[in-house]
């Protein structure tokens, strides 16, 4: 029988690659959207609709979900924005916008489809964290903020679902080429003080940017963890993915004074 799975944030970046990619390789999959009419017609598999920050969205989801499909195999949680911005520059609004996103949004999820997995005794939720969720870089504290809690949140429920024969990990992306920049959301309250070091920040930030990778390895680690058996908890994905938090373990010293050496190469 053909696997389903489920991919949040199926119409743009890592989920549509992932779900286009899924299917062509045999899965059933179902895709989301705020939005699942706008692309349903050029896409090879069901798009419905989800807004993971709106509870009834969820629930009307989850009922259309199950008359779609009677089992549930993979759960990608996927969907979330980047907010980007100085921490005190950014209204306490925008970073519980971030997190009602990125974290209690994904978790509200997986809750909702909790309750069928455990009655399968069988399944695996991956979560697209970020870099970000293992080290965190100024201009980003909300959104790492809120990519560190997923790490919290599914390591816990990672031990609490292996009695169920559920499996649960994280993968971890580096800058990557998707719409997230287009689709971000910026601090909305500028602080004069902090106008030299944000042009800094900008320019620094840019240049990481100029760099992201192409989104293909990012898709590949989430195909190989739908196809392992035995998945890790961990996946970062991209160059110095796997190197960055560990030298930040190490020594966060060196971790601290490499990044400020290199923001300082933008100062004007
Ligand atoms: N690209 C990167 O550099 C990078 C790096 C690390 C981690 N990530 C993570 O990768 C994931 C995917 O991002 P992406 O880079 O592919 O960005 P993207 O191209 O902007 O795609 C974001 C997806 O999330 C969905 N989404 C946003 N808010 C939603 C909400 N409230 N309810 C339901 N769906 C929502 C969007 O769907 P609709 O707008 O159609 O609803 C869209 O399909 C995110 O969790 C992001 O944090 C990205």
């Amino acid at each position: 029988m053909k696997k389903k799975i489920l991919v949040t944030g199926a119409s743009s970046g890592f989920g549509l690659l992932l779900a286009k990619e899924l299917h062509k390789r045999g899965y059933n999959v179902i895709g989301t959207s705020r939005n699942p009419d706008k692309n349903q017609s050029s896409l090879p598999f069901k798009m419905l609709a989800l807004d993971i920050t709106d509870d009834k969205s969820i629930k009307s989801f989850r009922k259309q979900l199950f008359t779609e499909i009677k089992q549930l195999d993979v759960l990608i949680n996927n969907a979330g924005f980047y907010l980007s911005g100085l921490a005190e520059e950014t209204t306490i609004t925008q970073g519980k916008q971030q997190f009602e996103t990125n974290f209690w949004g994904t978790v509200m999820l997986t809750n909702e489809l909790l309750p069928y997995f455990r009655n399968q005794r069988f399944g695996k939720i991956v979560t697209v964290g970020s870099i970000m969720g293992l080290i965190s870089l100024p201009g980003g504290a909300y959104y790492a903020a809120s990519k560190h809690a997923l790490e919290g949140y599914f390591k816990a429920l990672r031990f609490e679902l292996n009695e169920f024969n559920i499996k649960v990990s994280m993968v971890e992306p580096m800058w990557s080429k998707t719409n997230i920049v287009t689709n971000s959301k910026v601090a909305e309250n500028k602080i004069s003080d902090y106008d030299e070091y944000r042009t800094t920040l900008e320019d620094y930030t840019k240049d990481l940017l100029s760099k992201s990778e192409e989104p293909t390895a990012v898709v590949e680690t989430l195909l190989k963890l739908v196809e392992n058996e035995s998945p890790k908890f961990n996946n970062p994905v991209g160059k110095g993915s796997s190197l960055f938090p560990a030298i930040q373990y190490f020594s966060f010293k060196t971790f601290e004074n490499s990044i400020i050496k290199n923001i300082n190469k933008f100062k004007k």
